[in-house]
């Protein structure tokens, strides 16, 4: 079934076209494998699993993320991480373009349309195949990163932003977002030491409004996107994720896909 919508329905963000309305896993029967069952039916109208991270720079959330890619690998899943923009040749040829402080005069449109087509690659190479294959995939950042930051960030008009990644991604949505959120004081106290690169040199009002962005999408969809605070150490945090991804799914109580 074509699981994309009407050409002329505006797609939502929080609603990925296609998904149960209920989310609850059953757990595989003890003899089925990752592969054969063990996430079937879980949301993105594939048989893995898409988490996705989100946040500013300097949340914690690459940390985070390779955290629970381990726990999740420890409990048998087939686990891929990744992240954006990159994770392809084309996409990381993409990326430095984006960071490249040398392109200080890109155009918000341009911006959005080279963070579309890294992640356009990353799906139709990397993601939907891992997807396919019955997969848990973790992205560093997705749709919700050109949401916040050229969206609310820059001010392009977050319909068309939409608009654009449903297209780029053919309707890929995440299953789950991590949302990490941080206060600024923390977030900058944490900031890399190395030289800023494109993004990282924007002004503060800018971050602001990413984060009140982050703020906004997790209110407009809070069955999808999960907030948490990032503001504490790293294994409490990383509790709070591994809660909020066993209540989604209940991956950690079920049966060892492995066995
Ligand atoms: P990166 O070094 O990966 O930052 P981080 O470690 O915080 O993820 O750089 C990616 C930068 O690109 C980051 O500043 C956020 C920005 N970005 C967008 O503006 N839009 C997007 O769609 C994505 C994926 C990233």
């Amino acid at each position: 079934m074509d699981s994309r919508p009407d050409a002329n329905e505006a797609p939502d963000v929080g609603d990925r076209p296609g998904a149960p309305e209920e989310r609850e896993w059953t757990a595989p029967p003890d003899d089925a494998t990752l592969d054969e069952s063990a996430l079937a039916g879980l949301g993105s109208g594939t048989r893995g699993l898409f988490i996705t991270f989100e946040g500013l720079d300097g949340c914690g959330k690459s940390t985070q993320m390779a955290l629970l890619a381990e726990a999740l690998t420890d409990a048998g899943y087939d686990v891929l991480t990744t992240r954006e923009p990159g994770g392809t040749e084309l996409g990381e040829a993409l990326r430095s373009v984006l960071l490249d402080v040398g392109y200080a005069g890109m155009s918000s449109r341009a911006e959005a349309l080279l963070y579309a087509a890294a992640r356009a690659q990353l799906v139709e190479e990397v993601v939907r195949p891992a997807l396919d294959d019955g997969r848990v995939v973790l992205c560093d950042r997705y749709i919700d990163s050109s949401l916040a930051y050229q969206g609310h960030g820059r001010g392009l008009v977050i319909e068309d932003v939409i608009t654009l990644n449903v297209w780029a991604t053919d309707c890929l949505f995440p299953d789950l977002t991590i949302a990490l959120l941080v206060d600024e004081d923390i977030r900058l106290g944490r900031a890399a030491s190395e030289a800023a690169d494109r993004l990282e040199s924007e002004e503060a009002a800018f971050f602001l409004r990413v984060a009140e962005g982050y703020r906004r999408l997790a209110e407009d969809h809070p069955h999808r996107i999960r907030v948490i605070d990032g503001a504490g150490a790293i294994a409490e945090v990383h509790d709070c994720v591994t809660a909020a991804v066993e209540e989604e799914f209940g991956l950690f109580s079920a049966p060892d896909p492995a066995d």
